[in-house]
């Protein structure tokens, strides 16, 4: 067949090999690629997911200080076996305020993306502190440092702004008071409580999650995280779109 004949001008010189291999191969990549600059969102919106309360996004970032991501995935995968142990596999919207995403793949631990609710605080201070006085063969490293740190506001407002450039919806209010709102999450009696929620829902949590009410520290900023994963969406009542083929 005459289109062999052609082929062998490739074989035989390799700079038109060269070019004909990225000629196709950019192809290829133009065709998966290009279409996604046009997209409005590859996300599909889903109710009750909202940014993070200051609270819970400082413990996000203490989370990845301590590489607590080496050990713990944050994604169900939609196996049967996933589901049955760890609850509804992890929708794309459930991590779209993200920033580093914790999705993983190393699981020396379970997967955390639902283990809001699952457990007291006072589970999650004791394992936290030490992990084997709860679970005796546990081979998590306590992390006892935390209760005894306070917790740090002077960069908060500033990490909320930075999320903002890549994204996340923080509204100049929301920035403006997120120290107020970091005490009120963490303090049950305080009255900037309604506040707290008119800016971040009816359903965000504010307890003293460390169990010392004196003070602000890293344990509770850690929890109030903990505590909120996964919990974002009423499975309840959510019902995925159909896929595309089939509207
Ligand atoms: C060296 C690996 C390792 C690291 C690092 C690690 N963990 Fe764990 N984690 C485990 C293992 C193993 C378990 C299961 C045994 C247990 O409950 O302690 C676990 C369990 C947990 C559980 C209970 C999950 C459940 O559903 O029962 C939570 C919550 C948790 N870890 C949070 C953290 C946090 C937060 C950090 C970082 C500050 C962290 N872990 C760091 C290994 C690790």
């Amino acid at each position: 067949m005459s289109i062999w004949k052609h082929h062998g001008k490739f074989e035989r010189h390799s700079l038109a090999l060269v070019i004909g291999i990225l000629l196709v191969v950019s192809v290829g990549g133009l065709v998966e690629i290009a279409p996604l600059f046009w997209l409005e969102s590859t996300i599909e919106k889903v109710k009750g997911v909202r940014p993070y309360t200051p609270l819970e996004q400082t413990g996000r970032d203490i989370y990845v200080r301590e590489g607590c991501y080496v050990c713990h995935s944050q994604m169900i995968r939609p196996l049967r076996d996933e589901v049955e142990r760890y609850g509804p596999y992890s929708l794309a919207a459930e991590s779209m305020y993200d920033h580093p995403f914790q999705w993983g793949s190393k699981r020396t631990g379970p997967d955390l993306a639902r283990v809001g609710g699952k457990y007291s605080d006072s589970w999650h201070r004791d394992h936290l502190i030490d992990p084997r006085s709860v679970v005796p063969e546990s081979v998590m490293p306590p992390y006892a440092f935390m209760a005894d740190k306070d917790l740090s506001l002077r960069d908060v407002q500033d990490r909320m702004r930075a999320l903002t450039a890549v994204g996340v919806p923080y509204t100049q209010d929301q920035i403006d008071s997120a120290r107020a709102d970091m005490e009120a999450q963490a303090d049950p009696f305080s009255a900037d409580g309604p506040a707290l929620r008119k800016r971040y829902g009816e359903k965000v949590v504010s307890r003293d999650f460390d169990g010392d009410p004196e003070r602000l520290t890293e344990l509770d900023a850690l929890i109030a995280y903990l505590q909120m994963l996964g919990t974002l969406v009423d499975f309840s009542t959510y019902q995925a779109a159909a896929p595309a083929n089939e509207r």
